[in-house]
């Protein structure tokens, strides 16, 4: 039986301590998600969860936004630090009729003052309507609109920790491009838990990377710890590996993080040339 193990902390703004999580326990569909994870991530940070595909980053996300319980270990999270959690499946977390109610529910529910002011703000974040889209059904938008929604959800409840599954799955050009705008903007104010496939998209403004393997954790630190120490086994676990070994030559070539995805880019192109 999973015991809920949720505490409050000043160490880190979020910590994980030998967190497992194990679906379908002690029954013949037993899976395990995660095993023995443990980290600690300081306030104002912005941490990049990869791995491959089943490796376990959804349900370290569930976690970390209190979403789920963990089967062994604490979750911590510090004193009146509220998480929020945009899913991978923005169908998954809809069940309102209209787009108002949607992205009004999380501020009514949990005293948010001026719930109206907080729809506004959210919807314009993200680069929607308030008026256009407010009777339309959650369930009847486009991928983009959908993803776009369900961020303005968590957006609308000012969180401390945001917490993103795949945020960039289905967008287009555009829609990538508002992201990475929205996300640099929120940076200063909240810390951003990033679960993704690609983090070179993210890697010029992230500060921490938390690697799963296989529900493992295969390596957690800051990025500059990450391109400057001798991990080369790690790259196997990234799922753009080439992409971020070429971050690693630009890292101590100039002796800094890329500050433009395209520095990565022309770094890549570059070394194929070679
Ligand atoms: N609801 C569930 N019931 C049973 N097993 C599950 C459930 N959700 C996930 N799992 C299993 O737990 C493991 C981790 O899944 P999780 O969704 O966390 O991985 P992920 O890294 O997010 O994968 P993806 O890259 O496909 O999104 C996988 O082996 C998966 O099959
Ligand atoms: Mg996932």
């Amino acid at each position: 039986m999973c015991s809920l193990k949720l505490l409050h902390t000043d160490e880190g703004m979020l910590s994980f301590k030998s967190v497992s999580h194990y679906y379908g326990l002690h029954t013949p569909l037993e899976a395990a998600a995660l095993v023995g994870v443990d980290f600690e991530l300081p306030r104002d940070s912005v941490l990049l969860v990869s791995g491959h595909v089943g490796s376990g980053k959804t349900t370290l996300a569930l976690l970390a936004g209190k979403l789920l319980k963990p089967t062994m270990g604490e979750v911590r999270i510090s004193d009146h630090m509220r998480p929020a959690v945009v899913f991978q499946v923005p169908e998954q977390q809809f069940f309102c009729e209209t787009v108002t109610d949607e992205v009004l529910y999380g501020p009514r529910n949990f005293g948010i003052p001026d719930p109206e002011k907080a729809y506004d703000q959210a919807m314009k974040s993200v680069g929607l309507s308030p008026q256009v889209f407010a009777d339309r059904s959650p369930f009847k938008l486009s991928g983009g609109e959908k993803r776009r929604i369900a961020l303005a959800c968590s957006l609308a409840l000012s969180p401390d920790i945001l917490i993103l599954d795949e945020p960039e799955t289905s967008l287009d050009d555009f829609g990538l491009y508002l992201l990475r705008i929205l996300l640099e903007d929120l940076k200063g104010g909240m810390s951003l838990v990033l679960a993704t496939h690609w983090p070179e998209f993210y890697l010029d403004f992230a500060t921490h990377l938390l690697l799963l393997n296989e529900g493992k954790q295969a390596f957690f630190g800051t990025l500059e710890e990450l391109l400057r120490g001798d991990h080369e086994s790690i790259y196997n676990v990234l799922p753009k590996s080439k992409i971020m070994e070429s971050a690693k030559r630009l890292f101590l070539s100039r002796g800094r993080l890329p500050r433009k995805i395209e520095e990565l880019i022309v770094d890549e192109e570059s070394d194929i040339k070679c």
